[in-house]
């Protein structure tokens, strides 16, 4: 009946609000829910972009198409969507964006670099999920010299404010003769994370991009530019996730 991407017909219905996934369930095995007038039952699918679904005769409001943006945050804007201190928002790069899209995590008014956009919550979730571990890369400048010592606390784990960090990779290490540039990756969210585990090995961070998470690479996006994502990213997001 129903033409690809088809989904389970109790995830449509939850999704639109109508009810719990376990309730739709309930109406499907009650016979309840019609795809294109035909009765349906547990198991079937449907596709909710052409599929008129019904629930005891009232059609399922149609669910807005999701949408994934990957946006280079450029420095000195919040990743809220409205800041009530009146600092400039990433709305700013969501002019020609059709409906409503929210970011996954955050960055710091001073941290540039990968932002996800999505209307997605069910990803969102996973994403921010502590069980799901997800890599983000940041892209670190201190001032100074990363000693040994402190790249191995820094891939050990260091003792927070929050607790001790999970272990990390450092990688990519260049020197000038008064900063360190590096890459760090960790697989855990805290606020103000990096920063604040830089400060627990001695160093300040100057600057701070985030150029991976998950599989996704900001790769050459330019500051303030967003793109859509590749279905093959959707797909792998996907694969990491559910
Ligand atoms: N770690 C930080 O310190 N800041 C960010 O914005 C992200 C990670």
């Amino acid at each position: 009946m129903a033409m690809a991407p088809a989904e389970r017909i109790q995830k449509l219905i939850a999704r639109a609000g109508l009810a719990s996934r376990r309730q739709a369930e309930t109406w499907l095995d009650q016979g309840r829910v019609r795809v294109n007038g035909q009765q349906v039952s547990l198991g079937d699918k449907a596709d909710p972009a052409s599929d008129v679904i019904t629930v005891n005769g009232k059609a399922l409001p149609k669910a807005e198409p999701q949408q994934y943006l990957l946006l280079n945050k450029p420095l000195g804007y919040v990743t809220t969507l409205k800041d009530p201190q009146g600092r400039p928002t990433i709305c700013r790069f969501m002019k020609g964006v059709s409906g409503r899209l929210f970011p996954v995590g955050r960055l710091d008014i001073n941290t540039e670099g990968l932002l996800l956009l999505t209307n997605d919550g069910a990803l969102t979730q996973r994403l921010l999920h502590p069980r799901h571990k997800i890599a983000k890369t940041y892209r670190v400048k201190i001032s100074g010299r990363l000693t040994d010592r402190a790249r191995q606390q820094l891939e050990h784990g260091v003792e927070l404010d929050d607790g001790m960090t999970a272990s990390a990779r450092v990688d990519n290490i260049h020197y000038s003769a008064r900063n360190t540039w590096f890459d760090l990756e960790i697989k855990e969210g805290r606020n103000r994370q990096v920063r604040r585990m830089c400060r627990a090995v001695g160093f300040d961070v100057s600057t701070l991009k985030r150029i991976k998470m998950a599989n996704l690479d900001l790769g050459k996006l330019p500051s303030g530019h967003s793109r859509s994502l590749t279905r093959e990213e959707i797909k792998g997001l996907r694969a990491l996730l559910f």
